[in-house]
């Protein structure tokens, strides 16, 4: 489904005036400026750059950024059409225009059209097919969360397995480790996604086929290493009493599900009970959609309702506030001025949370996947850089692992702290200490420390994002993954590239088809020298 809105024009970043504004202010303030000079010249700094968003708190003032370039940032944003391609986004649009796609994840977390009251803001933001699509999205939610709450009920079912991979996998497997302390005690969570056979093998022997629920995840229902795993627990589950008689008492019916855009392909398979979603939901953005019933049946209904709940907040903030106050916008465009003009090539972020451990590594498919371009949308090389390297490790542990290059690194790397004002149930006591390394490594950072000892000097000013959420629970980790969207779309839509489309991660996936069957074989012929020299020491020995 698509609106059939035309396509905004969009200006590259590199042929806006500002561009060229934003290198001359570098050039004269920016390569020089000074966190402490900044905070001791202006007492409001913090106040300025500091903003609330929906669940969100987030402190900017300790970033490389002074008025002028923040100024300039905001003309850019507006120079290249940024708002128009937001506005063509949330009106259905095909911005995937490399795959004729709208991109609607957003919709997924509107409110139901019976919930629309006159006035309330859901009621402006969809109309049309978008509104027709919406209560098809809600059918099909409603459906998805009643199943999720038969799961919940059915105390025959202790483990519920995930086989999937990338975003079928990293969303929902983020989001139950974060809100763990509202899981199910009675369901034991798994997630397989890797085909190295030790992942999926590993989890099998704890199980039994009469107590599992397999649930296939995979938008495309193609994918190699999903459709690998699929099949083999399939053949375990056959192995071990279960059958594909429908009215046999351990029915392949019964024990897997699948969550597909694909529901031919899960029929062919043996699966009855398909939850689907539509092609206009990326892999990366789809925990909202079908994708999240591992998560509605480890929190149950409700939560999962707050989940969606917290990131529509979000989606209306990004849809509505003004471009200063706009929190996707602001980090967005900080993101640029770090990547393009100051020449940072990666950012770390440091959830001080244990519950957000898998925070970076979902942030890495949703930022690099969708970022990690070299072309405009016009399939034009880009004269500059896109998306940096994302990358971290829950608070305290990275301080005893990589700080040390962040603090003394000959890279400058901002570092994106996540901190919950409230901690969770277990050792309350400990939430203080926590607190206040994640507020201590932020200020080591900024400050440095001279020595004259070289080994013992910290040069300082070295920038730092502060989020801050109230505590771990549905709605607050809803609107925090809504802001990383949309972050991505700022900047994305900055670059002038689809944010949307993977084409990068197809070559492998074809060359591996390729090679599976010459390691059997032995054949090496046609191959570079270093892949026949790499087969024949991988070869079974004769
Ligand atoms: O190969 C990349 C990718 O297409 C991701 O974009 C996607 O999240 C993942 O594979 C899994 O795809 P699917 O859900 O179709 O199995």
């Amino acid at each position: 489904m698509s609106s059939g809105h035309v396509l905004p024009t969009r200006t590259r970043c590199d042929r806006t005036p500002a561009w060229a504004q934003l290198q001359a202010h570098f050039e004269g303030a920016g390569r020089g400026f000074d966190l402490r000079g900044a905070f001791a010249a202006e007492p409001e700094r913090f106040e300025r750059l500091s903003l609330q968003a929906p669940h969100v708190f987030a402190d900017l003032s300790k970033n490389l950024i002074d008025a002028p370039a923040e100024a300039l940032l905001l003309q850019l944003a507006r120079e290249t059409g940024l708002e128009a391609y937001r506005d063509a986004m949330f009106a259905g649009a095909a911005i995937n225009h490399t795959e004729q796609r709208a991109v609607m994840h957003w919709l997924l977390r509107n409110p139901a059209p019976a919930l629309d009251v006159p006035g309330h803001a859901a009621t402006k933001n969809v109309a049309g097919a978008l509104a027709e699509g919406l209560q098809d999205v809600h059918a099909t939610l409603d459906a998805m969360l009643q199943l999720a709450e038969r799961v919940r009920a059915d105390d025959a079912i202790t483990d519920v397995v995930n086989i999937g991979i990338g975003g079928s996998d990293l969303g929902p497997s983020m989001a139950v480790k974060a809100l763990e302390e509202l899981c199910h005690p009675g369901k034991r969570m798994h997630f397989v996604s890797n085909v190295d056979g030790m992942e999926l093998g590993r989890v099998l022997r704890q199980l039994k086929p009469e107590s599992t629920l397999f649930l296939v995840a995979s938008k495309t229902f193609t994918t190699a290493e999903t459709m690998s795993n699929a099949h083999a627990a399939r053949d375990w589950f056959i192995a071990h009493g279960g059958s594909d008689d429908r009215a046999a008492p351990l029915s392949l019916s019964r024990h897997f599900y699948a969550l597909t855009t694909n529901v031919e392909a899960a029929a062919k398979f043996g699966i009855d009970t398909t939850l689907g979603f539509w092609d206009w939901v990326g892999g990366r953005y789809s925990l909202w959609s079908a994708i999240g019933l591992p998560i509605a049946i480890a929190i149950g209904a409700e939560h999962f309702r707050a989940l969606l709940a917290g990131a529509h907040a979000m989606d209306e903030h990004f849809r509505t506030a003004p471009l200063e106050r706009n929190l996707p916008v602001r980090l967005g465009l900080l993101d640029v001025w770090y990547r393009n003009f100051h020449g940072f090539t990666s950012r770390s972020v440091a959830p001080y949370s244990h519950g957000l451990r898998r925070l970076p590594a979902y942030l890495q498919q949703l930022e690099m996947e969708s970022n990690g371009k070299g072309v405009d949308a016009q399939g034009q090389r880009l004269p500059f850089a896109t998306s940096p390297v994302v990358w971290g490790e829950p608070g305290t542990n990275g301080q005893h692992a990589f700080f040390q290059m962040i603090h003394q690194g000959t890279d400058v790397i901002p570092v994106e702290f996540i901190a919950l004002r409230q901690g969770g149930a277990d050792l309350p006591a400990q939430h203080p200490r926590l607190l206040a390394n994640a507020l201590a490594q932020a200020r080591a950072l900024m400050l440095g420390k001279d020595s004259e000892d070289g080994h013992r000097h910290f040069t300082g000013n070295r920038p730092s994002t502060f989020l801050l959420l109230d505590r771990l629970e549905p709605a607050a980790l809803g609107a925090l993954i809504a802001l990383y969207e949309h972050r991505v779309f700022v900047t994305g839509a900055i670059w002038g590239i689809n944010s949307f489309d993977q084409w990068g991660v197809e070559l492998g996936k074809v060359l591996a088809k390729d090679l599976e069957p010459r390691l059997a074989s032995g054949d090496v012929q046609g191959l570079d020298a270093s892949t026949a020299g790499l087969m024949r020491r991988l070869m079974p020995q004769g």
